[in-house]
């Protein structure tokens, strides 16, 4: 598994240092809210899981899965897999995302989201693939801007492989080829 990475973009210092600051600042704002975190499966696991661990004000956790991609290109197509446990009317809701790359499936998510009423919608990405965005989204907390390479690893998979390395790293050429 390691052998099919290319190099580590983001380590797991690098990675606990930044959740750290990001918990601290969701704590902060969101003093006396009760934030609702909407984790966006599967990608996203590893990420809400450290996170929501930095986080010293009382939260809710709630799950959606949607799928918009098949390997390695967008279908531009976003289904709903798994909906939401819970009613989010009149709640504080974080938008827990692994990596925005066109920003296709965030805007989709959070315009289904607004339908529904909550208090507040922000988003928070661990990753931002900015050069690939199509669609403007905004991005309330941003781990980090990576370049465009397609990377694995912390949560996020190539073909549902990868997910379990600790570090964010690029996959090398040859096996996105050989797909
Ligand atoms: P978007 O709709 O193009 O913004 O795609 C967002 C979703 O695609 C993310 O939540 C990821 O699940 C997946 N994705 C985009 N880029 C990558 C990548 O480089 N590696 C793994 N998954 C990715
Ligand atoms: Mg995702």
């Amino acid at each position: 598994m390691f052998n099919d990475i290319k190099e580590i973009l983001i380590s797991e210092d690098e990675l606990k240092e930044k959740i750290c600051k990001i918990g601290t600042n969701i704590s902060r704002d969101y003093k006396g809210l009760n934030p609702v975190f909407i984790t966006v499966l599967r990608g996203s696991i590893i990420f809400v899981c450290d996170l929501i661990r930095e986080v010293n004000i009382p939260i809710s956790l709630d799950f959606l899965s949607v799928s918009s991609y098949s390997g390695q290109s967008h279908t531009g197509v976003v289904r709903i897999i798994k909906d939401l446990d819970e009613n989010i009317e009149n709640k504080n809701v974080i938008l827990i995302e692994d990596i925005i790359d066109t920003g296709l499936t965030l805007n989709y998510i959070v315009n289904m989201l607004q339908e529904r009423k909550p208090a507040s919608i922000k988003v928070c990405a661990l990753l931002d693939k900015k050069v690939r965005r199509i669609i403007e989204v905004p991005i309330d907390y941003k781990g980090f801007e990576i370049p465009d390479e397609f990377v694995v690893g912390y949560g996020m998979d190539y073909n549902q492989k990868y997910r379990n390395l600790p570090f964010v790293g690029i996959l090398n050429e040859e096996i996105l080829k050989n797909d």
